[in-house]
């Protein structure tokens, strides 16, 4: 079983699956690459521990509720139907150690892979600056270390060559809120060799996750292949003057019973991230495309510092 755990990378999901690992025993360090990191992770690290305890304790009271089956944070609770309010208040007083004994920031990038078992790549959407820390970890990383990439969009071949260990690397894809939404999607490439692949599919069961393999490379895995076309739909329809995001989400809302439509599904994934991903397109730096108005309107909000959920503003307002 590994032990030791190091997240590149400490962004809106960095910091969620850093968490996961501590909260299930992993000693846990975060590699940064500059004090400003630092100012800019801590808080999340607060933030998301936080919710995670906030989350368990409201678990609590679900016990013996029927829909607490539906409700409780997945990544957080193994077996629902055999937990108790005291494992809860158990699970509770754990947590609390293990965030405040086990999560460790270090800017020190050989002193940060020291030892690690797993290396989670969880940098921004950017293949330069990914390619640029692959490189620079290689000649650091211990023999035994697997790599893993938590990218959304980019595929593990394009990285494999630039890891220097190709045949320990892969892709594990989180979801956002980790603690309840607990997918972990495996992905290797065509090198990856299968007991690595196996041992990260074993390792993903181990921090609560289920574990959801995909026998080959898909842009987009399984989860966006059929989330991304769905919110660009979305941002089309905002993007063309169609209707307002609120009217957009109230239509799918609605519509399907669905808890969130795709506007607050971006607030939730970052509007950064959903920024990234646009300009990636055919299209988004062209003048007059329908992805560059997504593009440009996007920016604005991003340049008003309505990124999201995380920031108190996005598309909703979540400061009230
Ligand atoms: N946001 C989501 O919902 C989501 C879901 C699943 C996967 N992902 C993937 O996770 C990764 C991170 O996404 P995020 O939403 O957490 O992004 P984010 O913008 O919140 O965080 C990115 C982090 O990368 C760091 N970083 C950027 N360049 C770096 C460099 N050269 N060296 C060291 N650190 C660097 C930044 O400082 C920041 O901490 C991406 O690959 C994304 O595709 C995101």
């Amino acid at each position: 079983m590994a032990k030791k755990v190091v997240i590149a990378g400490g962004g809106v999901l960095g910091t969620q699956i850093g968490l996961i690992c501590a909260y299930h025993g992993f000693d846990t360090t975060f590699w940064l690459r500059s004090e400003s990191s630092i100012g800019r992770t801590q808080p999340k690290i607060e933030r998301y521990s936080a919710l995670m305890l906030e989350d368990l304790a409201k678990a609590r009271a679900l016990v013996g509720n029927p829909m607490g089956a539906f409700l409780y944070p997945r990544g957080l609770i193994g077996d629902w139907g055999k937990t108790t309010a005291e494992d809860i208040d158990a699970l509770l007083e754990q947590a609390r150690k293990n965030f405040a004994e086990l999560v460790h920031l270090e800017l020190d990038m050989a002193k940060a892979v020291k030892d690690a078992d797993i290396v989670i790549e969880s940098m921004s959407e950017d293949p330069k600056a990914k390619i640029g820390v692959y490189e620079a970890m290689k000649d650091l990383l211990d023999e035994k270390t697997i790599l893993c990439t938590n990218s959304s969009t980019l595929l593990p071949s394009m990285f494999a060559e630039h890891t220097g260990r190709p045949a320990k690397y892969c892709a594990l894809h989180f979801a956002n809120t980790i603690w309840k939404n607990n997918t972990a999607e495996v992905m290797g490439h065509p090198g990856t060799d299968p007991a690595v692949y196996d041992q990260v599919v074993a390792f993903a069961g181990e921090i609560g996750m289920v574990p959801l393999q995909l026998h080959k490379e898909q842009p987009g895995y399984i989860l966006n292949s059929m989330l991304v076309p769905f919110l660009t739909a979305a941002q089309a329809l905002w993007a063309d003057g169609v209707a307002d995001p609120q009217t957009i989400d109230r239509t799918w809302e609605l519509a399907t019973s669905a808890p969130a439509g795709p506007f607050k599904i971006l607030d939730i994934v970052g509007l950064e991230t959903a920024y990234n991903i646009n300009q990636m397109k055919p299209g988004a730096k062209e003048e007059g495309t329908l992805t560059n108005r997504m593009g440009r309107l996007l920016k604005e909000k991003i340049d008003r510092g309505e990124t999201g959920v995380n920031a108190g503003k996005g598309f909703y307002d979540y400061t009230k």
